[in-house]
């Protein structure tokens, strides 16, 4: 028997090592890792930047909690701030996992405004901590707790009328993915994204972007708020943030951080030197290689090529991106499978998920359009 649970369904090999957008099994086959470790591996696996700025902290100092002021925090989260300044935030929480990111600013939106309840979005996927939960639409998982959550108003997604009919006047904060990644890519239109705003800011509610997905680069722009133009209150960030290193990030608006004070939050491993090394070593690699460029076009190269008699439409932006398959996905997913390519399902039966490395290369890109122009005949 196995020492360790059993609780997700895991690709069928041992992954033993990692470079770029490559990972390699303990009995040394090589996949194209299409799926990025679930969205995180922003820089590639393993990117001798992003690595030797994680080997040198952890010769310095490997550990000190928030009862010390350390330099390298400070820098990761003025780094972090200027390159998410289009969205305008400007104070950061560090935590460890996109979960608490989400809880820590659902947490302060209901104490900022003093109301007991949250709105999400049908479609939407949050977290497994209890706020974040019940925020998610995702009945398997919210179903054994469903007494424990706090009181939700789920809405459909994208849907203008619904936005102009809905009080928010009881409504602490509204939490949503820029593009719905779990659902299957959803997207809405820049017009609804900018109503939405403006009718939380009429009812005093925080806007909270879940931006643990979109965030840093992969949909194009710095994050998904800009890409539409929008403002949050709160943005929480993970996945990606440390190219691995796990990390969480709420950033707040300069009116949301005026009502959090001190105590309000706290975490022992939060904003830890190896996490902040590793954060401002992924910006830099951002910045340098242009990879935010790299997302563009990579991205509108794949919505061009991978149409066709496999593929009906290619949804999302950037590199975060959905194939919707003519016939069942999981179909499409084998054959990209025996061709060693890793690619995630999603919760629609017919679409899959691209989330690769924003360093791909042109070979891998390549092998993936022909790999999909066979299976389609
Ligand atoms: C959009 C979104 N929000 C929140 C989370 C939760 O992040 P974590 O697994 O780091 O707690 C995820 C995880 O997949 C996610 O995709």
């Amino acid at each position: 028997m196995n020492a360790l649970l059993d609780t997700y369904p895991a690709f069928p090999f041992v992954l033993d090592s990692g470079c770029n957008d490559m990972v390699v099994s303990a009995e040394g086959v090589e996949y194209a890792d299409w799926y990025g470790g679930h969205c995180v591996t922003m820089t590639g696996h393993c990117h001798p930047h992003v690595v030797a700025a994680i080997q040198a902290q952890a010769q310095r100092l490997l550990f000190y909690s928030a009862a010390a002021r350390l330099a390298i925090r400070e820098q990761a989260a003025e780094a972090l701030i200027a390159h998410l300044a289009a969205a305008g935030g400007q104070r950061v929480f560090f935590c460890n996992s996109g979960a608490e990111a989400n809880e820590n600013a659902l947490k302060m939106a209901i104490k900022a405004t003093g109301r007991m309840r949250i709105a999400a979005f049908a479609g939407g996927w949050h977290g497994r901590t209890l706020l974040a939960l019940s925020a998610t639409d995702d009945h398997k998982i919210t179903s054994p707790f469903a007494k424990l959550l706090v009181p939700a108003l789920q809405l459909p997604f994208a849907d203008l009328d619904v936005l102009a009919a809905t009080d928010f006047a009881d409504i602490a904060a509204v939490i949503v993915e820029p593009i719905q990644s779990m659902s299957g890519i959803r997207t809405a239109p820049r017009e609804w994204w900018q109503r939405l705003r403006e009718v939380t800011a009429a009812a005093g509610t925080w806007l909270i972007i879940d931006e643990i997905q979109t965030g840093l680069g992969r949909v194009g722009t710095s994050s998904g708020s800009e890409l539409y133009g929008i403002q949050p209150d709160a943005m929480t960030l993970a996945k990606g943030l440390a190219s691995g290193v796990p990390i969480g990030a709420t950033v707040f608006s300069a009116s949301a951080a005026s009502a959090i004070e001190q105590g309000d939050l706290g975490s022992t491993f939060g904003g830890g030197p190896l996490a902040m090394a590793a954060l401002i070593a992924t910006l830099e690699v951002i910045d340098n290689e242009r990879l935010i460029e790299r997302a563009v076009s990579v991205g509108g190269r794949l919505k061009r090529s991978l149409i066709g008699n496999a593929v009906d439409s290619v949804l999302g932006e950037g590199l975060l991106l959905g194939l919707r398959t003519r016939g069942p996905a999981k179909d499409l997913k084998q054959h990209l499978f025996e061709r060693r390519m890793l690619v995630g399902a999603s919760s629609d039966p017919h679409v899959l998920r691209l989330m690769p490395p924003l360093t791909i290369k042109d070979e891998t890109i390549a092998a993936l359009e022909c790999a999909v122009k066979e299976f389609g005949g």
